[in-house]
């Protein structure tokens, strides 16, 4: 009986679509039902990208987007939402020798409209206390500010496939860094271009006159060129409206984007860094709406094998610390994180550092684009990462889902022989998801090391897949072996050794596993290694040489 209304259910809210036109090789049009709130798109990830337009009842285009619509299989569906939608306009670009004609392809019977969109969890790579969007491609988190007791957590995110392309503002918020919810999207691409990383500010003073304690949000407006736009929210950043006026800062270089704004007390005006080519951009501005040109930093400092990307700057105590992301470029190859510490005087930033040194965050794989929250309570600067790296991003063994953060980490400063070491430690919201004692791992816990020396560390399950780390204590290096962790043939840039000093002894090692990434953190922060696995099925086995491993199962209280 039950099954029968759920299919009666079914048959009531998810419809056929017939009403398509195919009107040449490359070109259809597809006149849509009223009254429907989604069309549910059949997307299959191997095929090219068909340009979409969406038009109104007065044929004005209301969004354009590109999806992979399925040619003979079906992966995975994407919802349109169809509001005022009447007609979609669908160019295809593939090969028509190789796909055969358009009218036959697969998408045409598998469209349906929909009342619902099921965003239940298909996935067994899927983290359950990691941020993940419900669906599609993710990448930098973006506009990152806490407000009221909640954090709010904007990211790069194409609600229309599960790789890389229309790039809007996701959103989700938390109240305690570890259980999200996702909010409605939060910016769309418009005529200046798609919605690039940028960052998100509290106006406490109305200095850009939208209003007391208005979140605005500066992003990057990729069109032909990338210039920087603004936008307002009144209602704690669950909505924006775009600013008349954008966009507010341009300049004649092919990559420059990511702005991050923050507050310069001394001289009461907003500062935004920007990226450009391979170095950073200081502006200034009273008002978040005229800006003027400050300084360059980066030349000859860093590395400068990628382009810069996604910087950010904290001050930490009496010093200031650039954070940069770049691409490629990093140690073990692809996206990495490095830090410039240093002195910021409202106008430039001077490096403490020699020139040709190279500090990096993170010794993982997967740590890219991290930035920091806007306005953290307790002036805590807490960081948060995009697990993944530009060389294998769109290729991990998920579909419903690409990709998860990393796990939020409070930063701070300490002194290693005489130089300034960024340190990053796991934030304190994790210690409450610790549930019970557990004799073995599982797909969610944490694993506290007390080391002993030089330590050999193995994470296995019964298929012998299996993650080896070293620590050692002469050397002060640690490593982690994940060439043999289960899947990994899906790019040859994934199986690696990934090494990093340990910038003193190691007393205390914290892994957090979480189904499909390894985070282990010296238990003074002065070391952070973050990387992806994929096991065929969880390590539920562990073996420690010179050390001793307390192993807590960790779940979310809802
Ligand atoms: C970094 C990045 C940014 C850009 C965004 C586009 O991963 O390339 O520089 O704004 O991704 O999605």
């Amino acid at each position: 009986m039950k099954k029968l209304f759920a299919l009666m259910v079914m048959l009531m809210t998810v419809a056929g679509v017939k009403a398509q036109m195919v009107l040449s090789d490359n070109h259809a049009m597809l006149k849509l039902e009223q009254g429907k709130k989604y069309l549910l798109l059949p997307v299959q990830e191997k095929e090219e990208n068909a340009s979409i337009a969406v038009l109104d009842e007065r044929n004005e285009m209301v969004m354009r987007l590109n999806v992979k619509l399925a040619v003979d299989k079906v992966d995975y569906f994407v919802p349109l939402e169809l509001k005022q939608a009447r007609l979609l306009d669908i160019i295809f670009h593939g090969d028509r020798r190789t796909t055969g004609a358009i009218k036959d392809f697969a998408c045409w019977r598998e469209m349906k409209y929909s009342n619902s969109f099921d965003t239940t969890n298909r996935e067994r790579f899927r983290p359950v206390y990691h941020h993940t969007p419900l669906y599609g491609w993710m990448n930098d988190p973006n506009g990152l500010f806490y407000k009221d007791g909640v954090w709010h957590l904007f990211y790069q995110w194409n609600p229309y496939g599960s790789q890389w392309e229309n790039m809007t503002w996701g959103h989700s918020t938390s109240t305690d860094l570890v259980n999200w919810t996702a909010q409605p999207t939060a910016l769309q691409s418009d005529w200046l271009g798609a919605v690039f990383s940028g960052s998100a500010i509290v106006d406490k003073n109305n200095t850009a006159g939208f209003g007391k304690d208005a979140v605005i949000a500066m992003y990057t407006s990729a069109g032909a060129s990338q210039t920087q736009s603004i936008a307002y929210s009144t209602d704690g950043g669950r909505t924006f409206t775009k600013y008349a006026g954008n966009p507010v800062i341009t300049f004649n270089a092919p990559d420059f984007r990511d702005p991050k704004v923050f507050w310069y007390e001394p001289r009461q005006c907003w500062m935004v860094i920007l990226a450009v080519g391979q170095e950073v951009h200081f502006y200034s501005s009273k008002n978040l709406k005229e800006w003027k040109f400050e300084s360059a930093f980066g030349r000859q400092y860093g590395n400068h094998e990628g382009v810069w990307e996604c910087p950010d700057l904290v001050q930490l105590g009496e010093k200031w610390v650039l954070i940069l992301n770049i691409n490629p470029g990093g140690p073990f190859g692809g996206s990495a994180t490095q830090y410039f510490v240093g002195q910021f005087d409202g106008h430039k930033f001077t490096c403490e550092d020699e020139p040709g040194e190279t500090k990096w965050m993170d010794y993982g794989k997967d740590h890219y684009a991290t930035v920091t929250f806007h306005n953290g309570p307790e002036g805590r600067i807490v960081a948060l990462p995009w697990m993944s790296n530009w060389q294998y991003g769109g290729a991990v063994p998920t579909l419903q889902f690409r990709s998860a953060n990393g796990l939020p980490r409070d930063l701070g400063l300490t002194t290693v022989n005489g130089e300034s070491i960024l340190t990053n430690t796991p934030s304190k919201e994790l210690l409450a998801l610790r549930s019970k004692k557990v004799k073995t791992p599982t797909d969610a816990c944490e694993i506290v090391i007390d080391v002993k020396g030089t330590m050999e560390l193995t994470l296995m399950n019964s298929k012998g897949e299996r993650v080896v780390m070293n620590y050692d204590s002469k050397k002060q290096t640690f490593s982690m072996d994940r060439t043999k962790s289960g899947e990994v043939s899906f790019s040859e840039a994934f199986p690696c050794v990934t090494e990093a000093p340990t910038f003193g002894p190691m007393k205390q090692l914290r892994l957090f596993i979480d189904h499909s990434s390894i985070e282990a953190f010296e238990g003074e922060g002065r070391m952070v290694m973050t990387n992806l696995v994929f096991p065929s099925e969880p390590y539920n086995i562990i073996k420690v040489k010179g050390g001793k491993a307390t192993i807590y199962s960790l779940a979310l209280k809802k």
